[in-house]
């Protein structure tokens, strides 16, 4: 039985594209794969404690015996996330791009989990094992427009899953999402709908080709 991984952080259920993307993910891989469990962990509409990372942070150099119920707490809970991460051999994170970098909430849990003992960097608990990171963005940030180098989400990003954990990662994309509801971006609907549709092409690939990587392990 092969354990997948899926973190979401959008503050809406209803609507958003990185929780559809990463279903397009999750069916093909689950379609494909015999005995498939997806271990989530919700953190848009149920966001973690955004005191447990200081709480956490410190409680380490605090003697075991010494520590108060709110610092045990903090350390329970990053534990508790650490022990998701490990259980896994993949990873799908949706994450939405929301006022030029990522929410607090997806903060909030990479902090925490660099609380954590096996995740502080330097540590390589789960370097190699593959990962998906799908990012939705409401307007353009490409290559010559207005916007280009506004993204402080993808790199930073990057920068934990890639290069601080090890993960083999690729990024599937969606740009332009706000253009069915924004006027001013009504002519951008059709490249917008393009690229929605190529996201979804890039998922449904990527879940059915780990389908296999997982098959053989
Ligand atoms: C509070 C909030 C802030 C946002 N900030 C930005 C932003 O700075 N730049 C941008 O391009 N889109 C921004 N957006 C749009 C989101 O990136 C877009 O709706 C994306 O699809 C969200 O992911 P979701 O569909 O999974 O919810 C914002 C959306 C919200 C709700």
């Amino acid at each position: 039985m092969s354990t997948v991984f899926r973190l979401d952080s959008s503050i809406r259920g209803e609507g958003s594209v990185t929780r559809a993307v990463a279903d397009t993910l999750e069916s093909a891989l689950v379609a494909d794969l015999d005995g498939a469990a997806v271990l989530r962990r919700e953190i848009g509409l149920t966001p973690l404690d955004a005191a447990a990372w200081g709480l956490s942070a410190f409680a380490g150099y605090v003697p075991e015996d010494q520590r108060s119920p709110e610092q045990v707490k903090a350390m329970a809970l990053a534990t508790e996330l650490a022990d998701e991460l490990v259980a896994a051999e993949a990873y799908v994170f949706a994450v939405p791009f929301y006022n030029f970098g990522v929410s607090q909430h997806v903060k909030a849990w990479v902090d925490l989990l660099m609380t954590e003992p096996r995740f502080a960097p330097g540590t390589q608990s789960i370097a190699g094992r593959p990962a998906f990171l799908v990012i939705a963005r409401g307007g353009g940030y490409g290559a010559g427009t207005p916007r280009e180098g506004w993204d402080h989400a993808t790199a930073w990003l990057t920068r934990v899953f890639s290069d601080i954990w090890g993960l083999d990662l690729q990024i599937i994309e969606s740009e332009l999402t706000l253009a069915d509801v924004n006027p001013a971006m009504a002519e951008l609907r059709e490249l917008a709908a393009t690229n929605l549709e190529e996201a979804h092409n890039a998922a449904h690939k990527h879940g059915k080709r780990l389908a296999v990587v997982l098959s053989a392990a």
